[in-house]
């Protein structure tokens, strides 16, 4: 069998015929068309007000601290068990990352922890959507609403996933997404940031564009800001792949039920799990094994690369990384975090590019459970 990646895009003549039109058309006075064109298609689809276009997720993160004015000697809680991009902003901004525990069924962040881990110095919370799952979201705007706390919800996993009949990306003060290449949808590296909030929209444009009110012709800055700008080639390839949203997901959910119908009946094998009134995207299908069987996801990788099946790590908890080695709120964490510590040593994501076919993936279950067998 030849290579198997972990992830990876579906791209078709229309991806190549908006990008070919941007590169040949978009400057001058055009230079923004296809960024117009994708911020308007993203809010729809997600039934928002404003969607912005960045360069990345860790961007549009970045931006939503800035605009909910957190900063120096603020704490902002985030879950234990995600991407170093949704903890990596708090410290670029001079604030304390607190590391809260998850659900062990959804993975995502819980509810419980995270009321536990609030202070007076709480001035935001990230919950994230992991793998294309969703948190208890309603819970979580409960508690964070009775300590008047704001949300970025993280769902650079999750386009397209829904809780209770709302997308997700739709639940906080503000939504970020990732289109890196690994997503499902992608524009190579980009992002997006929506909001309801007319000041948050405003604050971003201008913090995004070096400190400039938008339209502005003179070059005159008001603030030393950042440039967090998406290229019109990016904004088209968006485009083409937001016109195919529903394929896109639907290719995703068919891979995770290709795996389920493999798996399901193995004893001491977990996937992802699907609450009720949740629509997960599967963006990485994931397996945890029973700890019985004493296989760490270190070995298992290497045992699964021996086969050319690429896989990665369930993610490690942020707290144990030797980049928040010093933390003092990593000390404590490690301690609180018992679901995180429990689970993820023996996880792995599975191969889920958009490419696969149901021959690939037998291969890849037949590979695993010849070594859950040894
Ligand atoms: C949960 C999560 N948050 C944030 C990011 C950051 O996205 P980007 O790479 O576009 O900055 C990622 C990307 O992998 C992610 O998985």
């Amino acid at each position: 069998m030849e290579q198997i990646p972990i992830a990876g895009p579906w791209i078709t003549q229309r991806e190549i015929d908006y990008v070919t039109d941007a590169v040949t058309r978009a400057w001058y006075g055009n230079a923004n068309i296809y960024h117009e064109r994708f911020e308007k298609a993203f809010a729809d689809y997600l039934g928002v007000r404003f969607a912005i276009s960045l360069p990345s997720c860790t961007s549009a993160i970045h931006l939503s601290l800035l605009a909910l004015g957190v900063g120096g000697g603020d704490e902002v809680i985030v879950p234990d068990i995600t991407w170093i991009a949704s903890a990596a902003p708090i410290t670029y901004v001079g604030a304390t990352p607190v590391f809260a525990d998850i659900d062990p069924k959804t993975w995502c962040l819980s509810a419980e922890s995270f009321e536990k881990c609030i202070t007076s110095r709480t001035k935001a919370v990230i919950p994230v959507d992991l793998y294309g799952n969703m948190p208890d979201m309603a819970e979580i705007q409960n508690v964070a609403k009775r300590h008047h706390i704001p949300i970025i919800e993280d769902a650079a996993e999750a386009i397209g996933s829904e809780h209770r009949g709302q997308k997700a990306g739709g639940f906080g003060d503000t939504g970020v997404f990732s289109f890196h290449g690994s997503k499902t949808l992608t524009t190579g590296e980009g992002g997006m940031l929506v909001t309801d909030r007319e000041d948050i929209c405003h604050r971003v444009v201008f913090l995004r564009d070096h400190g400039r009110e938008p339209g502005d012709r003179n070059f005159y800055n008001t603030e030393v800001a950042y440039k967090y700008k998406m290229s019109s080639m990016q904004a088209a390839l968006g485009l083409a792949q937001l016109e195919r949203i529903e394929e896109l997901i639907t290719r995703k959910r068919q891979i995770f039920t290709w795996y389920q119908k493999q798996l399901a009946s193995v004893e001491g094998v977990t996937l992802n799990y699907e609450p009720p009134g949740t629509k997960n995207t599967y963006w990485m299908v994931t397996v945890i094994l029973d700890q019985r069987f004493g296989i760490e996801k270190g070995c298992l990788m290497e045992l699964m690369d021996n086969r050319n099946i690429h896989c990665r790590p369930f993610f490690h908890p942020l707290s144990s990384l030797p980049a928040y080695e010093n933390l003092e709120q990593s000390r404590r964490a490690r301690q609180r975090n018992q679901k995180s510590y429990q689970i993820s040593p023996y996880g792995i994501n599975l191969p889920s590019a958009l490419n696969m076919t149901q021959e690939k993936i037998r291969y890849i279950c037949d590979v695993l459970k010849s070594i859950l067998q040894q």
